[in-house]
């Protein structure tokens, strides 16, 4: 099994520099608390809160922030309920919130979670496990959606060109032989309908854009997403920092769209004018990492540039995140 790699580590490190303005910080995706160990490891006093809506995660990140003892607070529950949780825990001031969004690479290896096309598992998906949610599953969004629904998902959420064959291959399956119930299934489904060119285009895997998807429609991603930006400014102490890392375009736009809108209403300042990649070390040692934009937004009065400069030099280093 692979380990999870946290992604882009010491560009997030820098970007919640300098640690003495760090009294809480909330990993709204700890996962196995990756990114969360090496901010406390930085940050001797602030305290951190782990929120993740995976059970199993939560266990993992417990066993591996043990060693912080009472620095550390663990939630279960989705990142779009912050109002409700923050309270819920006493937390009244974060100084910043970090969203390494998507799923993480023990997810993706536990074939049983079903979100990986490589594996044989149950085409579940769900973060949670159904532990919080509805419990809609990817095996009833293929098995129960209507053909111009399933051509729509596939096309808004995969992007994908072969939208239309696939979903009509999918209904035409399920018509003629029952249910598509496994990984497996709707893989070996999808090779049959692409065209063998298609099939062999370099880099990625034919069911990859499909899988994405159903994965953004089963954990209704992207409405999880743009709550949470529409309602982050109000959790946000003066100063605060925020770093989303984003792994495909429709994310990092709504991303990139909010942070826009907080600079223009004079809320803060837009640390990234233009996303940070990774290092293409990072990229040849961790290929999950390839898709990887980050973006930083600080919150609170906006410094002048000669304040900026001052601050660096203070800081004593040279490279750094790009000053807006
Ligand atoms: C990419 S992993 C984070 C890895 C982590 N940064 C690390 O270094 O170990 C994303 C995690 O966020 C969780 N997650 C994704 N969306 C979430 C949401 N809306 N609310 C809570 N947790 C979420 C997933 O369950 C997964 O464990």
């Amino acid at each position: 099994m692979m380990l999870h790699v946290p992604v882009m580590l010491q560009e997030v490190l820098e970007a919640l520099r300098p640690w003495e303005e760090q009294v809480c910080v909330v990993d709204g995706t700890l996962g196995a608390a990756g990114h969360a160990r090496a901010i406390l490891a930085n940050c001797p006093r602030c305290r951190l809160v782990g929120i993740d809506q995976d059970p199993s995660a939560l266990d993992e990140a417990r066993l591996n922030l043990a060693p912080y003892g009472d620095r550390v607070t663990l939630i279960p529950g989705n990142f779009r309920d912050l109002s409700t949780l923050l309270p819920r825990y006493e937390i009244k001031v974060c100084s910043a919130f970090l969203f390494d969004l998507g799923v993480s690479s023990m997810q993706i290896d536990r074939e049983e979670r079903g979100f990986s096309f490589h594996g044989e598992g149950p085409l579940d998906m769900r973060m949670d496990s159904g532990t919080l949610s509805r419990g809609v599953t990817a095996a009833d969004i293929v098995n129960s959606w209507e053909l111009g629904d399933l051509i729509g998902l596939f096309r808004r959420y995969g992007e994908d060109p072969f939208a239309v064959p696939i979903a009509r291959a999918i209904v035409m399956h399920r018509e003629r032989y029952g249910p598509l119930m496994t990984t497996e299934s709707l893989v070996a489904l999808i090779r049959r309908t692409l065209p063998a060119p298609a099939q062999r285009k370099a880099g990625t895997h034919p069911a990859r854009r499909i899988f994405q998807a159903l994965r953004i429609a089963v954990n209704d991603e992207m409405e999880a997403l743009r709550e949470t930006l529409e309602s982050l400014p109000s959790f946000c102490g003066d100063p605060s920092t925020v770093v989303f890392i984003t792994y495909h375009s429709l994310e990092d736009r709504l991303v990139k769209q909010h942070m826009k809108t907080w600079a223009a209403e004079g809320k803060g300042l837009l640390v990234t004018k233009k996303p940070l990649v990774p290092r293409e070390e990072e990229i040849r040692e961790n290929k999950r990492s390839r898709s990887a934009k980050l973006r930083v937004f600080r919150f609170g009065p906006v410094p002048t540039r000669e304040e900026r400069r001052a601050a660096r030099r203070k800081e004593g280093r040279s490279g750094g995140l790009p000053s807006a």
